[in-house]
Protein backbone atom coordinates (compact mmCIF):
# COMPACT_ATOMS: atom_id res chain seq x y z
CA UNK A 1 0.00 0.00 0.00
CA UNK A 2 1.30 2.97 -0.58
CA UNK A 3 0.43 6.79 1.04
CA UNK A 4 1.53 8.97 -1.63
CA UNK A 5 4.80 9.48 -0.76
CA UNK A 6 6.66 9.36 -4.23
CA UNK A 7 10.29 8.12 -5.55
CA UNK A 8 11.51 8.71 -8.65
CA UNK A 9 13.10 5.96 -10.07
CA UNK A 10 12.68 3.74 -13.45
CA UNK A 11 10.83 4.81 -15.79
CA UNK A 12 10.14 8.11 -16.50
CA UNK A 13 7.87 9.51 -13.36
CA UNK A 14 6.33 13.38 -13.72
CA UNK A 15 7.29 15.33 -10.67
CA UNK A 16 7.08 18.71 -12.21
CA UNK A 17 5.40 19.88 -8.73
CA UNK A 18 7.41 23.11 -7.95
CA UNK A 19 8.42 23.00 -4.24
CA UNK A 20 6.33 26.72 -3.63
CA UNK A 21 2.80 27.16 -4.67
CA UNK A 22 2.38 28.51 -8.50
CA UNK A 23 2.08 32.32 -8.99
CA UNK A 24 -1.27 33.32 -9.01
CA UNK A 25 -2.03 35.10 -12.29
CA UNK A 26 -5.19 37.77 -12.47
CA UNK A 27 -7.60 38.12 -15.17
CA UNK A 28 -10.63 40.90 -15.36
CA UNK A 29 -13.46 37.98 -13.88
CA UNK A 30 -10.83 36.98 -11.39
CA UNK A 31 -9.55 39.48 -8.63
CA UNK A 32 -5.82 39.19 -7.77
CA UNK A 33 -5.08 36.98 -5.18
CA UNK A 34 -1.90 38.01 -3.81
CA UNK A 35 -3.11 37.75 0.22
CA UNK A 36 -3.33 34.15 1.03
CA UNK A 37 -6.27 34.35 3.10
CA UNK A 38 -8.26 36.55 0.12
CA UNK A 39 -7.29 33.46 -1.54
CA UNK A 40 -8.67 31.16 0.92
CA UNK A 41 -11.76 33.44 0.93
CA UNK A 42 -12.51 33.61 -3.08
CA UNK A 43 -14.57 31.48 -5.06
CA UNK A 44 -12.49 28.94 -6.62
CA UNK A 45 -13.13 27.73 -9.75
CA UNK A 46 -12.47 24.43 -11.62
CA UNK A 47 -12.39 23.23 -14.36
CA UNK A 48 -13.95 19.40 -14.87
CA UNK A 49 -13.31 17.80 -18.72
CA UNK A 50 -15.95 15.38 -20.29
CA UNK A 51 -15.44 13.18 -23.14
CA UNK A 52 -17.57 9.50 -22.97
CA UNK A 53 -18.77 7.14 -25.59
CA UNK A 54 -20.55 4.97 -23.51
CA UNK A 55 -21.53 7.41 -20.34
CA UNK A 56 -19.50 5.25 -18.19
CA UNK A 57 -16.85 8.05 -17.71
CA UNK A 58 -18.90 10.73 -17.81
CA UNK A 59 -21.33 9.12 -14.99
CA UNK A 60 -17.45 8.77 -13.10
CA UNK A 61 -17.33 12.86 -13.93
CA UNK A 62 -20.65 13.60 -12.97
CA UNK A 63 -19.84 11.80 -9.09
CA UNK A 64 -16.39 13.64 -8.77
CA UNK A 65 -18.17 17.45 -10.17
CA UNK A 66 -21.82 16.93 -8.13
CA UNK A 67 -20.00 17.73 -4.86
CA UNK A 68 -17.98 20.72 -6.15
CA UNK A 69 -21.03 22.34 -7.99
CA UNK A 70 -23.35 22.03 -5.05
CA UNK A 71 -20.99 24.62 -3.20
CA UNK A 72 -21.69 28.01 -3.68
CA UNK A 73 -17.84 28.87 -2.84
CA UNK A 74 -16.83 26.35 -5.99
CA UNK A 75 -17.73 27.06 -9.36
CA UNK A 76 -17.45 24.85 -11.98
CA UNK A 77 -17.12 25.07 -15.81
CA UNK A 78 -17.86 21.37 -17.66
CA UNK A 79 -16.09 21.52 -21.18
CA UNK A 80 -17.25 18.55 -22.80
CA UNK A 81 -14.73 17.06 -25.82
CA UNK A 82 -16.62 16.75 -29.02
CA UNK A 83 -14.35 15.17 -32.10
CA UNK A 84 -14.95 17.06 -35.38
CA UNK A 85 -15.53 13.85 -36.66
CA UNK A 86 -17.58 11.77 -33.83
CA UNK A 87 -16.27 8.16 -32.75
CA UNK A 88 -19.13 5.56 -32.70
CA UNK A 89 -20.04 3.42 -30.23
CA UNK A 90 -20.37 0.43 -30.18
CA UNK A 91 -17.93 0.24 -32.67
CA UNK A 92 -17.93 -1.32 -36.08
CA UNK A 93 -15.53 -4.11 -35.82
CA UNK A 94 -12.54 -2.31 -38.45
CA UNK A 95 -13.02 1.09 -37.94
CA UNK A 96 -12.48 -0.10 -33.83
CA UNK A 97 -8.86 -1.07 -34.69
CA UNK A 98 -8.67 1.57 -37.29
CA UNK A 99 -8.24 3.93 -34.53
CA UNK A 100 -5.35 2.19 -33.08
CA UNK A 101 -2.39 3.50 -35.03
CA UNK A 102 -3.27 7.03 -34.30
CA UNK A 103 -4.22 6.41 -30.89
CA UNK A 104 -0.54 4.77 -29.91
CA UNK A 105 1.44 7.86 -32.20
CA UNK A 106 -1.00 10.25 -30.31
CA UNK A 107 -1.61 11.86 -33.42
CA UNK A 108 -5.63 12.63 -32.64
CA UNK A 109 -8.22 13.21 -34.87
CA UNK A 110 -8.80 17.47 -34.19
CA UNK A 111 -11.84 18.51 -31.99
CA UNK A 112 -14.73 20.61 -32.92
CA UNK A 113 -14.29 24.24 -31.33
CA UNK A 114 -14.18 24.23 -27.61
CA UNK A 115 -16.36 26.75 -25.48
CA UNK A 116 -12.95 27.94 -23.75
CA UNK A 117 -10.48 31.04 -24.85
CA UNK A 118 -7.16 29.59 -22.53
CA UNK A 119 -7.56 33.13 -20.98
CA UNK A 120 -9.99 31.72 -18.19
CA UNK A 121 -8.27 30.83 -14.64
CA UNK A 122 -8.85 27.75 -13.25
CA UNK A 123 -7.85 26.59 -9.80
CA UNK A 124 -8.28 23.18 -10.25
CA UNK A 125 -8.58 21.26 -13.14
CA UNK A 126 -10.35 17.69 -13.75
CA UNK A 127 -9.16 15.79 -16.39
CA UNK A 128 -10.97 12.08 -16.70
CA UNK A 129 -9.66 9.84 -19.73
CA UNK A 130 -10.23 6.44 -20.68
CA UNK A 131 -7.47 4.51 -22.54
CA UNK A 132 -7.30 3.90 -25.67
CA UNK A 133 -4.69 1.48 -27.03
CA UNK A 134 -2.72 1.74 -23.86
CA UNK A 135 -2.66 5.69 -24.61
CA UNK A 136 -4.76 8.55 -23.60
CA UNK A 137 -8.14 8.15 -25.71
CA UNK A 138 -7.76 10.55 -28.74
CA UNK A 139 -10.24 12.96 -27.85
CA UNK A 140 -8.11 13.87 -24.66
CA UNK A 141 -4.67 13.90 -26.64
CA UNK A 142 -6.50 16.15 -29.28
CA UNK A 143 -7.53 17.95 -25.76
CA UNK A 144 -3.98 18.41 -24.32
CA UNK A 145 -2.03 19.10 -27.57
CA UNK A 146 -4.77 22.09 -28.29
CA UNK A 147 -3.13 25.48 -27.94
CA UNK A 148 -6.02 26.95 -25.97
CA UNK A 149 -5.01 23.84 -23.04
CA UNK A 150 -1.61 25.06 -23.25
CA UNK A 151 -2.55 28.14 -22.05
CA UNK A 152 -5.36 26.53 -19.25
CA UNK A 153 -3.55 24.57 -18.24
CA UNK A 154 0.61 26.41 -17.70
CA UNK A 155 1.05 25.74 -13.68
CA UNK A 156 -2.21 24.70 -12.76
CA UNK A 157 -3.44 21.86 -10.44
CA UNK A 158 -4.90 18.89 -12.48
CA UNK A 159 -5.91 15.50 -10.89
CA UNK A 160 -6.37 13.20 -13.58
CA UNK A 161 -9.08 10.22 -13.30
CA UNK A 162 -9.05 7.28 -15.28
CA UNK A 163 -11.67 4.54 -15.87
CA UNK A 164 -10.59 1.98 -18.42
CA UNK A 165 -10.51 -2.32 -18.59
CA UNK A 166 -7.00 -2.23 -16.58
CA UNK A 167 -4.41 -1.61 -18.43
CA UNK A 168 -3.23 2.12 -18.28
CA UNK A 169 0.34 2.11 -16.48
CA UNK A 170 2.20 3.33 -20.01
CA UNK A 171 -0.81 5.48 -21.16
CA UNK A 172 -0.65 7.59 -17.85
CA UNK A 173 3.12 7.80 -18.19
CA UNK A 174 2.43 9.17 -21.86
CA UNK A 175 -0.32 11.23 -20.37
CA UNK A 176 2.14 12.60 -17.76
CA UNK A 177 4.45 13.73 -20.90
CA UNK A 178 1.62 15.84 -22.12
CA UNK A 179 1.00 17.38 -19.05
CA UNK A 180 4.89 18.52 -18.87
CA UNK A 181 4.61 19.34 -22.00
CA UNK A 182 2.21 22.65 -21.27
CA UNK A 183 3.77 22.99 -17.73
CA UNK A 184 0.60 21.71 -15.96
CA UNK A 185 1.10 19.92 -12.20
CA UNK A 186 0.16 16.53 -11.75
CA UNK A 187 -1.56 16.57 -8.15
CA UNK A 188 -3.40 13.45 -8.18
CA UNK A 189 -4.35 10.35 -9.94
CA UNK A 190 -7.43 8.25 -9.56
CA UNK A 191 -7.62 4.98 -11.48
CA UNK A 192 -11.27 2.94 -12.07
CA UNK A 193 -10.64 -0.32 -13.46
CA UNK A 194 -12.84 -2.98 -14.47
CA UNK A 195 -13.22 -5.71 -11.59
CA UNK A 196 -13.31 -9.04 -14.12
CA UNK A 197 -10.22 -10.94 -14.35
CA UNK A 198 -8.28 -9.77 -17.10
CA UNK A 199 -7.98 -12.26 -19.31
CA UNK A 200 -12.10 -12.75 -18.59
CA UNK A 201 -11.94 -8.92 -19.76
CA UNK A 202 -10.11 -9.33 -23.08
CA UNK A 203 -13.26 -11.07 -24.17
CA UNK A 204 -15.92 -9.09 -22.02
CA UNK A 205 -14.58 -5.45 -22.94
CA UNK A 206 -14.34 -6.55 -27.28
CA UNK A 207 -17.92 -7.34 -26.97
CA UNK A 208 -19.15 -4.14 -25.01
CA UNK A 209 -17.73 -2.16 -26.88
CA UNK A 210 -17.94 -3.53 -30.42
CA UNK A 211 -20.98 -5.59 -30.45
CA UNK A 212 -22.73 -3.24 -27.09
CA UNK A 213 -23.57 -6.39 -25.16
CA UNK A 214 -21.90 -5.05 -21.62
CA UNK A 215 -23.73 -8.39 -19.84
CA UNK A 216 -21.49 -11.21 -19.22
CA UNK A 217 -21.20 -14.57 -21.18
CA UNK A 218 -20.03 -18.03 -20.44
CA UNK A 219 -19.84 -17.42 -17.05
CA UNK A 220 -17.47 -13.59 -17.39
CA UNK A 221 -18.75 -10.80 -15.55
CA UNK A 222 -20.25 -7.98 -17.20
CA UNK A 223 -18.25 -5.73 -18.83
CA UNK A 224 -17.35 -2.13 -17.55
CA UNK A 225 -16.72 -0.19 -13.96
CA UNK A 226 -19.72 -1.97 -11.09
CA UNK A 227 -22.29 0.69 -9.69
CA UNK A 228 -20.54 0.55 -6.69
CA UNK A 229 -17.47 2.03 -7.96
CA UNK A 230 -18.79 4.67 -10.16
CA UNK A 231 -21.11 6.06 -6.84
CA UNK A 232 -17.63 5.57 -5.12
CA UNK A 233 -16.20 8.42 -6.56
CA UNK A 234 -18.19 11.00 -4.93
CA UNK A 235 -15.62 10.83 -2.12
CA UNK A 236 -13.28 12.39 -4.14
CA UNK A 237 -15.70 15.19 -5.18
CA UNK A 238 -15.95 15.61 -1.39
CA UNK A 239 -12.58 15.43 -0.77
CA UNK A 240 -11.52 18.20 -3.41
CA UNK A 241 -14.45 20.34 -1.86
CA UNK A 242 -12.70 20.12 1.48
CA UNK A 243 -8.97 20.79 -0.14
CA UNK A 244 -10.33 23.53 -2.10
CA UNK A 245 -12.27 25.33 1.05
CA UNK A 246 -8.58 25.15 2.97
CA UNK A 247 -6.42 26.18 -0.72
CA UNK A 248 -4.53 23.16 -0.48
CA UNK A 249 -4.23 22.97 -4.04
CA UNK A 250 -2.20 25.69 -4.30
CA UNK A 251 0.39 23.49 -2.49
CA UNK A 252 2.50 20.17 -4.11
CA UNK A 253 0.80 17.55 -1.58
CA UNK A 254 -1.59 15.15 -2.81
CA UNK A 255 -5.35 16.23 -2.06
CA UNK A 256 -6.27 12.35 -2.35
CA UNK A 257 -3.90 10.92 -0.10
CA UNK A 258 -5.41 8.37 1.95
CA UNK A 259 -8.91 7.49 -0.29
CA UNK A 260 -7.90 4.18 -2.00
CA UNK A 261 -7.50 6.59 -5.38
CA UNK A 262 -5.15 4.20 -7.16
CA UNK A 263 -3.92 0.42 -6.73
CA UNK A 264 -1.50 -0.45 -9.87
CA UNK A 265 -0.99 -3.99 -10.96
CA UNK A 266 2.71 -3.53 -12.08
CA UNK A 267 2.36 -7.51 -13.16
CA UNK A 268 0.95 -5.88 -16.49
CA UNK A 269 3.69 -3.78 -17.04
CA UNK A 270 5.34 -6.01 -19.31
CA UNK A 271 2.65 -6.90 -21.06
CA UNK A 272 2.12 -3.36 -21.51
CA UNK A 273 5.48 -2.37 -22.74
CA UNK A 274 5.05 -5.68 -25.50
CA UNK A 275 2.13 -4.00 -26.48
CA UNK A 276 2.93 -0.94 -26.90
CA UNK A 277 5.98 -1.78 -28.75
CA UNK A 278 3.54 -3.54 -31.28
CA UNK A 279 1.06 -0.84 -31.54
CA UNK A 280 3.81 1.68 -32.45
CA UNK A 281 5.64 -0.66 -35.31
CA UNK A 282 2.54 -1.73 -37.02
CA UNK A 283 1.13 1.55 -36.07
CA UNK A 284 3.57 3.07 -38.08
CA UNK A 285 2.96 0.93 -40.99
CA UNK A 286 -0.61 0.97 -41.37
CA UNK A 287 -0.42 4.91 -41.02
CA UNK A 288 1.56 4.80 -43.99
CA UNK A 289 -0.72 2.65 -46.39
CA UNK A 290 -3.43 5.76 -45.83
CA UNK A 291 -4.97 8.00 -43.44
CA UNK A 292 -7.85 6.91 -40.73
CA UNK A 293 -10.66 4.94 -42.76
CA UNK A 294 -8.40 4.40 -45.64
CA UNK A 295 -9.14 1.09 -47.28
CA UNK A 296 -5.46 0.20 -48.24
CA UNK A 297 -5.46 0.06 -44.63
CA UNK A 298 -7.93 -3.11 -44.11
CA UNK A 299 -5.65 -5.52 -45.14
CA UNK A 300 -2.94 -4.72 -42.62
CA UNK A 301 -5.58 -3.97 -39.88
CA UNK A 302 -7.47 -7.87 -40.52
CA UNK A 303 -3.31 -8.82 -40.32
CA UNK A 304 -2.42 -7.29 -36.89
CA UNK A 305 -5.69 -8.52 -35.45
CA UNK A 306 -4.82 -11.69 -35.49
CA UNK A 307 -1.19 -11.23 -34.63
CA UNK A 308 -2.96 -9.12 -31.41
CA UNK A 309 -4.67 -11.99 -30.54
CA UNK A 310 -1.87 -14.53 -30.77
CA UNK A 311 0.10 -12.12 -28.56
CA UNK A 312 -3.10 -11.94 -26.15
CA UNK A 313 -2.98 -15.66 -26.13
CA UNK A 314 0.67 -15.96 -25.80
CA UNK A 315 2.53 -13.26 -24.02
CA UNK A 316 -0.16 -12.19 -21.16
CA UNK A 317 -0.53 -15.63 -20.13
CA UNK A 318 2.94 -16.55 -20.18
CA UNK A 319 4.01 -13.09 -19.12
CA UNK A 320 1.53 -13.27 -15.83
CA UNK A 321 2.65 -17.60 -15.28
CA UNK A 322 6.41 -16.65 -15.35
CA UNK A 323 6.09 -13.61 -13.32
CA UNK A 324 3.67 -15.64 -10.54
CA UNK A 325 6.41 -18.14 -10.72
CA UNK A 326 9.57 -16.12 -10.33
CA UNK A 327 7.75 -13.40 -8.07
CA UNK A 328 10.42 -14.34 -5.46
CA UNK A 329 13.27 -12.67 -7.64
CA UNK A 330 10.64 -9.98 -8.66
CA UNK A 331 9.33 -8.75 -5.24
CA UNK A 332 11.51 -5.82 -4.84
CA UNK A 333 11.25 -4.78 -8.59
CA UNK A 334 7.19 -5.40 -8.22
CA UNK A 335 6.84 -3.19 -4.98
CA UNK A 336 9.01 -0.72 -6.42
CA UNK A 337 6.90 -0.08 -9.69
CA UNK A 338 3.89 -0.34 -7.84
CA UNK A 339 4.79 2.35 -5.54
CA UNK A 340 5.41 4.47 -8.56
CA UNK A 341 2.79 4.01 -10.43
CA UNK A 342 0.63 4.83 -7.62
CA UNK A 343 1.87 7.82 -7.33
CA UNK A 344 0.85 10.89 -6.49
CA UNK A 345 -2.18 9.54 -5.08
CA UNK A 346 -1.92 6.35 -3.34
CA UNK A 347 -3.14 3.69 -2.69
CA UNK A 348 -3.22 4.11 1.39
CA UNK A 349 -7.53 4.35 2.79
CA UNK A 350 -7.64 5.63 6.51
CA UNK A 351 -9.20 8.77 5.49
CA UNK A 352 -12.25 6.80 3.34
CA UNK A 353 -14.47 6.48 6.24
CA UNK A 354 -14.23 10.59 6.40
CA UNK A 355 -15.82 10.64 2.61
CA UNK A 356 -17.69 7.99 2.03
CA UNK A 357 -20.89 9.52 2.78
C1 LIG B 1 -10.61 2.14 -29.13
C2 LIG B 1 -10.52 1.69 -27.69
C3 LIG B 1 -9.36 1.15 -27.19
C4 LIG B 1 -9.27 0.77 -25.84
N1 LIG B 1 -8.07 0.34 -25.34
C5 LIG B 1 -7.94 0.11 -24.00
C6 LIG B 1 -6.68 -0.23 -23.44
O1 LIG B 1 -5.65 -0.26 -24.11
N2 LIG B 1 -6.60 -0.47 -22.10
C7 LIG B 1 -7.70 -0.42 -21.30
O2 LIG B 1 -7.56 -0.67 -20.11
N3 LIG B 1 -8.92 -0.09 -21.80
C8 LIG B 1 -9.07 0.19 -23.12
N4 LIG B 1 -10.29 0.54 -23.65
C9 LIG B 1 -11.47 0.69 -22.73
C10 LIG B 1 -11.65 2.18 -22.37
O3 LIG B 1 -10.54 2.65 -21.66
C11 LIG B 1 -12.93 2.46 -21.56
O4 LIG B 1 -12.96 1.68 -20.42
C12 LIG B 1 -14.18 2.17 -22.36
O5 LIG B 1 -14.01 2.56 -23.70
C13 LIG B 1 -15.37 2.95 -21.79
O6 LIG B 1 -15.12 4.34 -21.89
P1 LIG B 1 -16.25 5.42 -22.18
O7 LIG B 1 -16.59 6.07 -20.88
O8 LIG B 1 -15.68 6.38 -23.18
O9 LIG B 1 -17.42 4.68 -22.76
C14 LIG B 1 -10.40 0.90 -24.99
C15 LIG B 1 -11.60 1.41 -25.53
C16 LIG B 1 -11.66 1.81 -26.84
C17 LIG B 1 -12.95 2.39 -27.37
Amino acid sequence: MTNGRCVRHGLRVHSTAPETPPPVTSSLSSPPRTDPAAALRSVKRVLVLRYSQSGQLDEVAEQIAAPLRADPSIQVHEETLRPQKPYPFPWPFLTFFDAFPESAHMKPQPLAPLSLTGEEDFDLIVLPYQVWFLAPSQPVAAFLKHPVAARLLKGKPVVTVIACRNMWLLAHEKLKGMLDDVGARLIDNVVLTDPGPTLATFFTTPAWLIWGRKRGFWGMPDAGLSTRQIRGTARFGRALRDALHSGQERGTQPLLAGLGAVRADAKLLISEKAGTRSFYLWGKLIMAAGGPGAWQRKPLLLLYVLFLIALIVTVVPVSLTLQALLRPLFRGWLTKMTAQFECPSGSATDRTALYDN
